[in-house]
């Protein structure tokens, strides 16, 4: 096999995002999209210049027109899924939250083991070369050691009628883009952490529609992170150490062609702008899906990691829900 063959699962609204990146990647085409209806693939298909249409998930799966999936589903449905492609003799790039419970994850790892197929979570922004350079900085030390992390992800739930309003879908604005903090401070510290404080805002629907967590390293790290669906759209990530501190303005994710400034400032106050190379923000995780699947090398987020954004979000939800602070390490399914 020198080329991937991809076909997305759904008619997702973020698989706009991820058809021109496998486009414009040299090793994978696009070649199939699937859909609860027929008539919504094949309307679908058309619109994008999609070769094949197909009526139902399960009958992308079982045809052998792609190698790779990318599974854009709401988050309750990304485990069963993600098992079902793997178990298919697929590859699997599979949105965040990965899954909603432990017991999910562990699943997609073992058929992901059992398959020998590759599996993945889609954070896009890890793969850009901002995050990689941030990552440079705070993991090879030059802010010292880790004092405090601040991170926020928030935008405002225009449309009432959205998958993460609904309670049994994974929903909540914390599994939603709380998310993107929880893992660039877990991706900075290497780890995660050892417990956590939860505080939500549930909403009408019952769902978080804000969410602060306070992560604890016990080596005198601490991260407090927040997300919301009642803001006007702001994203931030602020690293402080005993050297100096990082300032990202645009750590995860903005509109097309808008400026990300990632800033040092030192002891003396004086402050470095760290020029960061333009990259297509969900250009890395598709190349390295296709390097992964055609070398058979693994992925650049390990499953493990992966595993360890789910843990930390389970207990954050069930801190919030205790009124104490719980260890990650508690959470088991
Ligand atoms: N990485 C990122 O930048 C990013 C950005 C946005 C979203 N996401 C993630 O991508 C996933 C999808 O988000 P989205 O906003 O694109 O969702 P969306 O537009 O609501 O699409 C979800 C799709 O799932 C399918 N589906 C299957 N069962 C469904 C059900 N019971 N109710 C509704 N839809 C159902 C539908 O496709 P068919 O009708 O074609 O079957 C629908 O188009 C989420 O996990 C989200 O966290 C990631």
């Amino acid at each position: 096999m020198s080329v991937v063959r991809w076909g997305l699962l759904s008619t997702a609204n973020i698989n706009r995002r991820l058809i021109p990146a496998i486009r414009a990647s040299a090793q994978g085409e696009l070649v199939a999209v699937a859909s609860r209806r027929q008539a919504d693939a094949d309307a679908y298909a058309a619109e994008w210049g999609i070769p094949q249409a197909f009526g139902s998930y399960e009958a992308l799966l079982a045809s052998s027109a792609v190698d790779a999936l990318y599974i854009g589903l709401p988050n309750h449905l990304h485990a069963e899924w993600t098992v079902r492609a793997l178990e298919h003799g697929l590859h699997v790039l599979c949105e965040k939250p990965f899954a909603v419970s432990l017991s999910e994850v562990d699943r997609m790892l073992d058929a992901a083991r059992d398959s020998g197929r590759v599996l993945a979570e889609a954070f896009m922004y890890r793969h850009h070369p901002q995050t990689k350079i941030a990552g440079d900085w705070v993991r090879g030390g030059r802010l010292g050691e880790i004092s405090v992390m601040r991170g926020v992800f928030n935008f405002a739930m225009g449309n009432r009628d959205n998958i993460r309003l609904v309670p049994e879908w994974g929903g909540g604005s914390l599994w939603d883009v709380g998310v993107y903090p929880l893992s660039l401070a877990q991706y900075f510290m290497g780890g995660p952490p050892l417990w956590v404080h939860g505080d939500q805002w549930v909403g009408p629907s019952g769902v978080d529609e804000s969410f602060i967590g306070a992560l604890h390293y016990g080596n005198g790290a601490m991260a407090q992170i927040s997300s919301a669906f009642r803001t006007p759209w702001y994203t931030h990530f602020d690293v402080m150490g005993t050297e100096g501190r990082l300032v990202m303005t645009r750590p995860f994710t903005g509109t097309e062609g808008e400026e990300r400034r990632l800033t040092f400032v030192g002891v003396d106050d004086a402050a470095l702008e760290l020029a960061v190379p333009e990259q297509e923000l969900y250009a890395g995780e598709v190349e390295d899906m296709n390097d992964a699947i055609l070398t058979g090398r693994p992925p650049y987020i390990g499953l493990n990691e992966t595993r360890d954004h789910v843990r930390t979000v389970l207990a954050l939800y069930e801190s919030a829900r205790r009124g104490e602070r719980v260890f990650v390490e508690e959470m088991v399914a």
